[in-house]
């Protein structure tokens, strides 16, 4: 009995613990993540790879924090929108998604439900346009391969080329083992307001990229077949 009464008590203590102080939103580009091995056709931009709630006293996340299956259902209106900002570049969608929603969105399921979750993931990458700070900054992934500066790329982002501004903040960059520009970290406060991302997230070792980073481009679009 007493074993019970404790057990109830803590349950609910457990689940309604943040883990996490900042989120980040975790964009990928497609050519580096697929290294020309990806066959499914996706936009030519960034897209997302999650929105991760995170602790800015450490680069660990905290993941599957709660045990609510990722249930399709309740973001089919999102389904669209998600099928083209948020592909899964080597298989299902809905996969990929499940496994987000379980490793990183139960983590702030205290504040966002699973449709929250995906709608907020959806609005702050329209609201970013990675692509197009990069562009009016100079940095074009042109081919056949063009490296940049590491700073080069983080204050065009920060700060915006001539013709508009980026997103006011410092942003972390992901790179692969030979330095091509992986992914790109913007990070928010709690109340999804854009902030730097926290020193432990910018010094964190783990894919670090070196002072030149390659930003490469999509591959050509495969050679139509002939007459038909
Ligand atoms: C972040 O991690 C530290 C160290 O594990 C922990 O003490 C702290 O409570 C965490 N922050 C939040 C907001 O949960
Ligand atoms: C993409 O889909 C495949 C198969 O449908 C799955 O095995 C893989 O884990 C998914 N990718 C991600 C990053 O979730
Ligand atoms: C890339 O995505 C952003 C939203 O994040 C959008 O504003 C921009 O128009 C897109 N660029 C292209 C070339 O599709
Ligand atoms: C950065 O990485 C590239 C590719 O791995 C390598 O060729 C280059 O020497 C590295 N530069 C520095 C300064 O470490």
């Amino acid at each position: 009995m007493k074993v019970f009464i404790w057990f109830l008590f803590f349950l609910p203590i457990v689940y309604a613990a943040e883990p996490y102080d900042y989120f980040q939103l975790v964009l990928q580009w497609p050519p580096t993540v697929c290294h020309g091995t990806c066959t499914r056709p996706v936009q030519q931009n960034f897209t997302i790879h999650g929105l991760w709630p995170s602790n800015s006293t450490k680069p660990e996340l905290p993941i599957n924090c709660s045990p609510s299956p990722f249930n399709p259902a309740l973001i089919k209106d999102l389904k669209p929108r998600l099928d083209k900002c948020w592909p899964n570049l080597t298989g299902e969608n809905e996969d990929f998604w499940k496994n987000q929603w379980e490793t990183h969105g139960t983590c702030s399921e205290d504040t966002y439900s699973e449709h929250g979750y995906f709608s907020k993931a959806l609005t702050l990458k329209k609201n970013v346009d990675i692509l197009g700070y990069l562009d009016n900054g100079g940095i074009k992934p042109l081919p056949p391969k063009v490296v940049y500066r590491k700073s080069e790329i983080s204050d065009v982002i920060e700060h915006g080329g001539h013709k508009f501004s980026g997103t006011g903040h410092k942003p972390r960059l992901w790179c692969s083992g030979d330095n091509e520009l992986l992914e790109i970290s913007v990070c928010y406060d709690l109340h999804l307001v854009l902030m730097d991302c926290p020193p432990t997230l910018l010094n964190y070792q783990i894919n670090m990229c070196n002072e030149t980073v390659g930003y490469y481009p999509f591959p050509p679009p495969p050679a139509s077949s002939g007459s038909s």
